[in-house]
């Protein structure tokens, strides 16, 4: 078994993961969560509101997962989110065209069709299945369709990201944030994509959940007010230069900044943000870098855009964020599709006299030429140049309709004029997060095998046994501490169910066992990653203490009862040890 397996194996033994459907046989590209996984996603979700949500103020919506066409068509999705597909053509099964070719190119992503056909034809790439010969590549929408309503409905999509529930409630949102840049939103929820060949397991799935946020900026200010929190932060950054040479390399994120690297510091600020976050839910440091999009590989909406990678050992390197600078790309999509200013309105602290080229024209005369058109028309001529109009006839195009306009109609001017503030677009910012990926890579680095004594509380035994043990941080773990009765005698009973009750009342997520040997059962939780188990036994009974064993180390300490929630509380929340909570190791 390499490692993803063992994890797989053990993810669907102790409730993480389930294959989903498999009563019916199961269908690749879905995943369920069982009691442990949804616990354990939940944790990582609200550490993930409480940065981005509570911490950044960006206040959560939820909108619904099917849209309707226009959004998908404004956004570019339904013309063009796709991938290449290449089917065989002996055994009719499905692959993405740019992997097959991966093993004999660097970027595969960037490639055109024509290219992959070429790739796979010098390179004699053949069906992985069966051998067969590979038909052409072609384009495959990933967005699922259905019909909303009854007959044939109006055409609606799966959503393929949140971000477009966020972007379509712009003026809602920007009315709310009283039209004050920055500002933010975020949404949690489930995602749908076709994908075409979901090989890779929990990595590639069709439904998944993203964590979002898009932040409306200035686009004539990207530094961001607090970068000082993250700017002496130092991250393995695989830029675009680094990748032609091959080289990972350590910068703090201000040097980025200030050589060019990151475009600028509000991208800076939430590539440090995401660090710290899949640092605190337990990603590895040394197995995380941020990749740099090459040019060519670059969304067309973005100017700079990043990917938080991690690395597992079956898949390498696995795209877990993305943290994009997508311009005004999506307003201005959203606002051509919906006819609708989708800008803010920002009044100067003082008005500013400026000059300006004012364009009059004589309304008395356009009427009664261009009658319910005229407004229109004027519009047009109020926004041409000084040379557009300097002709004998203006020619003016409305929505397709030809309008010949004589010059002596207009007047026009340089003129100085008072202003008082401007109409901008924001550009966005966008932190995409996929979760489940990032649940499978904590569980991965989490995840180890080690040689300990057979009997835990026996030095002098010589014989070792492997115990498997999922290394969660206390804040994530699914279940944080055990509540362990040395015997299912009713006097130990008592007291185990009052130190259960009162981990619970302080909102620590306990598990109850009482079955089996002790050694059994501190074996059952290390494989479930419980940082805390708390044994009850009969010196219980005499002087109100109690063993509490570390994960980790292994070590135990005998403590008092007394406010054993507020010990553990701070052994899970605030990093302290057993000697730093100030009870005693033994
Ligand atoms: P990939 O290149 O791996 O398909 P992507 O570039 O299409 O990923 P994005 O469109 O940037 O991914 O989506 C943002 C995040 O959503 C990704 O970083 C990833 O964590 C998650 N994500 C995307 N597609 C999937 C999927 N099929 N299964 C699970 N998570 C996904
Ligand atoms: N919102 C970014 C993506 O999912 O592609």
């Amino acid at each position: 078994m390499d490692r993803y397996e063992q994890v797989i194996e053990l993810a669907k033994r102790r409730g993480f993961l389930w294959n989903s459907f498999e009563l019916y046989g199961g269908t690749a590209g879905f995943y369920d969560y069982g009691p442990l996984g949804s616990t354990l996603k939940r944790r990582i979700e609200q550490i993930w509101r409480q940065l981005y949500v509570i911490q950044e103020g960006f206040m959560e919506i939820e909108t619904p997962t099917i849209g309707i066409e226009d959004i998908f068509v404004a956004s570019g999705h339904v013309g063009g989110f796709s991938d290449p597909l290449c089917e065989c053509e002996e055994c009719g099964e499905a692959f993405r065209a740019d992997h097959l070719v991966e093993n004999v190119t660097e970027i595969a992503d960037a490639l055109s069709n024509e290219e992959v056909d070429r790739l796979i034809e010098d390179n004699d790439v053949v069906c992985p299945e069966c051998g067969g010969i590979l038909g052409k590549a072609h384009e495959f929408n990933l967005m699922f369709k259905t019909a909303i309503g009854p007959g044939s409905g109006r055409a609606g999509y799966l959503r393929p990201e949140t971000a477009q529930g966020m972007f379509v409630n712009f003026q809602r949102l920007s009315r709310y944030y009283r039209e004050k840049l920055p500002f933010g939103v975020t949404q949690i929820g489930k995602s749908y994509r076709n994908e075409i060949s979901p090989r890779q397991g929990v990595i590639r799935l069709r439904e998944f959940t993203q964590a979002e946020a898009e932040i409306f900026v200035d686009p004539g200010n990207k530094d961001h007010p607090n970068f000082r929190k993250f700017a002496d932060d130092i991250l393995n950054l695989y830029s675009e230069e680094g990748q032609q040479r091959r080289t990972v390399e350590k910068i703090a994120l201000k040097d980025a900044v200030d050589s060019g690297i990151i475009a600028h510091e509000f991208l800076a600020y939430h590539i440090g943000l995401t660090n710290h976050f899949l640092q605190r839910v337990g990603i590895t440091a040394d197995k995380l870098r941020f990749r740099q999009h090459m040019k060519d590989e670059m969304a067309h909406y973005a100017i700079d855009c990043w990917d938080a990678e991690i690395k597992t050992e079956r898949f390498g390197w696995v795209e877990v964020v993305g943290i994009a600078d997508r311009t005004d790309y999506d307003l201005n999509a959203h606002a051509k599709m919906s006819n609708t200013e989708l800008a803010v309105y920002r009044e100067y602290d003082e008005p500013k006299m400026i000059e300006q080229f004012v364009v009059k024209p004589d309304m008395g005369k356009l009427g009664p030429l261009f009658k319910g058109r005229s407004k229109a028309v004027a519009e047009v001529l109020r926004s041409m140049s000084r040379d557009a109009l300097d002709v004998e006839e203006i020619t003016i195009n409305i929505e397709g309709e030809e309008f010949i306009v004589p010059s002596d109609i207009i007047t026009y001017s340089q003129e100085t004029v008072k202003v008082s503030g401007e109409t901008i677009i924001p550009h966005v910012i966008e932190p995409s997060y996929g979760i489940d990926r990032i649940l499978y890579s904590v569980m991965e680095h989490a995840f180890g095998e080690e040689m300990v004594p057979a009997k835990e509380d026996d030095e002098i035994d010589a014989n070792e046994e492997t115990r498997t043990v999922l290394k969660f941080r206390g804040e994530i773990a699914p279940v944080q501490v055990a509540v362990l009765p040395l015997l299912t005698k009713n006097e130990l009973i008592g007291p185990a169910t009052g130190i259960m009750n009162a981990l619970r009342e302080k909102g620590i997520l306990v598990s109850y066992d009482a079955s089996g040997t002790i050694g059994r059962r501190y074996r059952r939780n290390d494989e479930i990653g419980t940082p805390y188990s708390i044994t009850i036994d009969f010196e219980t009974l005499e002087d109100n203490t109690v063993t509490i064993r570390d994960r980790n180390s292994m070590h135990q300490v005998r403590t008092s009862i007394e406010n054993i929630e507020e010990v553990i509380s701070d052994l899970i929340y605030k990093n302290r040890d057993f000697e730093t909570t100030g009870i005693r190791i033994e």
